[in-house]
């Protein structure tokens, strides 16, 4: 295989469901939120292998619609960490010539964290080497729901196609993801990228989050690398 096609395999799109954090914890008897704390170190890392590898977006489940029934303690938790994150994490990420972007519904973000937010990705707005996309109160169902009301906003009347309707997700200009990693064992998408999933390859793992390292990472690309991708057409 030369280089060309060699390229060609690694996914333009990586989507990651972070999972385990909290089983991780436990297995060290320790509170949930050491488990995301760990988590996170983990995923600054991630951004980094990411990038070499070559792969132009990266998204990750951090946060879901769903996610605001846990315990107060835990949501406010990861509130913080989400700050922190952006408070002191973001300059090493745009040296790393990353674009943040975040991806899910406005309401409900408390506001400090909403202006950081949106400071982060103004900050971040000229890097072109990967856009990292941090999926923060995001679900699938809310993001059609919330298309199909804006196109009935718009005052739209005439049937609508797919590329419409894409247009009016979080992220239009966002390819689909090629590659869903899930780690922790659990094998479901739990709303995470709905539509944009049609025909996403998927890798699960039973390995936490946390302990998803470089080598776990590796693995999931070369098995990746090794499908074929026919979207419903015939072996080339
Ligand atoms: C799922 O594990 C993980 C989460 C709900 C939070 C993920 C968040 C991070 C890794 C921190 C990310 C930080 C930034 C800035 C993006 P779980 O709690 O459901 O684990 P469990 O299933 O073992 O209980």
């Amino acid at each position: 295989m030369n280089d060309d096609q060699n390229l060609k395999r690694v996914p333009k799109h990586l989507a990651i469901i972070l999972d385990g954090n909290g089983r991780w914890a436990k297995q060290r008897h320790l509170p949930r939120l050491f488990g995301h704390r760990a988590g996170l170190r983990k995923l600054e890392n991630m951004v980094r292998l990411v990038k070499r590898e070559g792969i132009r977006y990266f998204s990750v489940y951090a946060f879901s619609t769903e996610n605001w029934n846990r315990p107060k303690m835990e949501v406010d938790g990861l509130m913080s960490l989400f700050r922190y994150y952006i408070r002191r994490k973001v300059d090493e990420v745009k040296k790393e010539g990353a674009r943040i972007r975040f991806c899910g519904r406005k309401d409900k973000i408390p506001e400090e964290l909403a202006k950081q937010m949106q400071w982060a990705e103004d900050y971040t707005r000229d890097q072109n080497i990967l856009d990292f996309i941090l999926c923060i109160n995001y679900g699938g169902r809310a993001e059609i729901i919330d298309a199909v009301n804006n196109i009935i906003k718009s005052g739209r009347q005439d049937p609508i196609n797919e590329d419409d309707l894409k247009k009016y997700f979080y992220l239009p200009d966002v390819p689909d993801p090629d590659l869903i990693i899930r780690t922790s064992g659990e094998l479901r998408l739990s709303n995470f990228w709905l539509w944009e999933s049609a025909y996403s390859e998927y890798y699960f793992t039973n390995t936490y989050w946390p302990d998803f390292d470089e080598q776990e990472l590796r693995k999931a690309l070369d098995d990746y690398a090794g499908r074929e991708r026919r979207y419903g057409g015939l072996k080339s």
